[in-house]
């Protein structure tokens, strides 16, 4: 086969490449990028160059057909990006640790167990509601605010039985701050290592001690309790290791707590945010939306079973993914040369998959710039076109889970409030890891 195809280089300057663009706006620059060069296009932030992949056929070949090359980043000498806050927990690791976390944590979101989880998520909905209720009518409000609070409750209770509620002022801020300079340390080969004290340095421990104070507190918690909860907390501390009979050690259980108590809550919270967002300004969705479920619940919160019956709900939420994705790209390194598509590529680059760029390529949807749920009613084969949950052996483990609890709980919300958007400006996308409605959602309650 002929390897004789260039990838196309964005244009940058020549001595730090395309950083100015990244810096000022990572997210802008990804979208030009692809607009101008095409699905596959080489950039260079000083001293780190990366491919940028925005094409299904791209995915497939990359990261189903040679997931062995595409690889995870994690390297315990050095973490960078996501590693310095999530460790060698399932998001980040590889290889055979991988493995054999996923192995052990995957039952927890088997279906059959999110069932039982239901009545958590109804109960942090309601209780959400009726707090909105005491604000009255009327009530200005930050939907980003509050989802971010609403998942987290459903995270922590669902998954380690306890609540950080009373901590959430502090938990927010820091989670973002670890987020923004996890990215920061991607994007910029110039930030300083963390054993010098630059202020944002100080920051970014200042915060990890935040997390990690909570996060230890959960587990030191359930090792002096004496009852079991069978969640997934008491799964992953009472987990042995096949060949030597070792349980986890602390840091090992901390990676993963961590772990699912990031992951599992800023997505959802974009999620529901942007959907609440864009339903507030798009009435006739909205409208058949409470066609739907007037006809399917009369009012009542639904069951596993209505769930189900709620299709139109759910290409709304297909299609707020499609639209605004909570996140954004994914991110692996080539660990020796290859060829994808008959391109050379080189080992040692970081490959970035951007999923919005995908679910916005003019090639697989028609005018993607629109949010229209209905064309989510057909069924199509959209294995690499729409892929929100990322795809292949690194597939979200929290995807069904995810889709229930924005099901349930997008429900709930629509139901009771009327959400009335205080600026009609459009929300613009912020990207740090995740993409989040900048400066949130604020809105005017109101009681239907
Ligand atoms: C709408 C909500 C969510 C979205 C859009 C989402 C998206 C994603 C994506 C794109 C990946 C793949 C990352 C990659 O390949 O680099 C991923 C992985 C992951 N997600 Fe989610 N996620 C969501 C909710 C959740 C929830 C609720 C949990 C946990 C309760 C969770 C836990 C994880 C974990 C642990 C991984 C790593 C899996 C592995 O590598 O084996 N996610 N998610």
């Amino acid at each position: 086969m002929l390897h004789n195809k260039t990838v196309p280089k964005a244009k940058g300057d020549f001595l730090l490449g395309n950083l100015s663009q990244i810096i000022a706006n990572p997210f802008k620059a990804l979208c030009s990028w692809h607009q101008s060069d095409g699905d596959l296009v080489s950039f260079r932030l000083a001293t780190r160059h990366f491919y940028l992949f925005s094409h299904p056929k791209l995915i497939e070949q990359a990261l189903i057909k040679q997931s062995d090359v595409f690889n995870k980043i994690y390297n315990p000498d050095k973490p960078t990006g996501l590693a310095l806050v999530l460790g060698e927990g399932l998001v980040t690791s590889k290889g055979d640790i991988w493995q054999r976390q996923r192995r052990l944590m995957q039952p927890v979101f088997q279906r059959s167990n999110i069932v039982t989880l239901l009545p958590q998520i109804v109960i942090a909905g309601n209780n959400m509601l009726d707090r909105w209720q005491r604000l009255g009518e009327g009530a200005e409000i930050n939907v980003s605010k509050e989802m971010m609070q609403l998942t987290l409750e459903v995270i922590t209770q669902t998954m380690f039985s306890t609540s950080v509620l009373d901590k959430v002022e502090q938990i927010s801020p820091a989670l973002d701050a670890l987020l923004k300079y996890a990215t920061k340390t991607i994007i910029n080969p110039f930030t300083a290592p963390l054993f010098i004290p630059t202020s944002a340095n100080k920051k970014f421990k200042r915060s990890l001690d935040i997390i990690d104070d909570v996060i230890y507190d959960i587990i030191e918690q359930r090792r002096s309790s004496s009852s079991l909860h069978n969640d997934l907390l008491d799964m992953l501390l009472q987990a042995r290791d096949e060949k030597t009979g070792e349980r986890m050690t602390n840091k090992q259980i901390r990676d993963e707590v961590i772990t699912i108590f990031s992951a599992g809550h800023e997505t959802t919270s974009n999620l529901l945010s942007w959907t609440l967002y864009l339903l507030a300004r798009h009435p006739d969705v909205l409208a058949k939306l409470r066609q739907e479920l007037d006809s399917v619940l009369q009012g009542k919160t639904p069951s596993l079973e209505d769930i189900q019956e709620l299709h139109y709900t759910k290409a709304i939420l297909n299609e707020s993914m499609r639209f605004r994705p909570p996140v954004g790209l994914m991110l692996r390194k080539i660990n020796r040369d290859t060829v994808v598509d008959g391109y050379p590529l080189k080992a040692g680059r970081l490959a970035i998959f951007s999923i919005y760029n995908i679910h916005h390529h003019p090639e697989f949807w028609e005018q993607p710039e629109q949010f229209d749920p209905d064309r989510f009613l057909t069924p199509e084969n959209r294995r690499f076109s729409f892929m929100p949950f990322g795809t292949g052996e690194r597939v979200c483990i929290g995807n069904h889970f995810a889709l229930i609890e924005s099901q349930l709980l997008l429900t709930m919300i629509v139901q009771r409030y009327d959400l009335e958007l205080l600026n009609t400006d459009e929300i613009e996308i912020e990207m740090a890891v995740s993409l989040r409605p900048k400066g949130g959602v604020p809105v005017r309650l109101k009681r239907r």
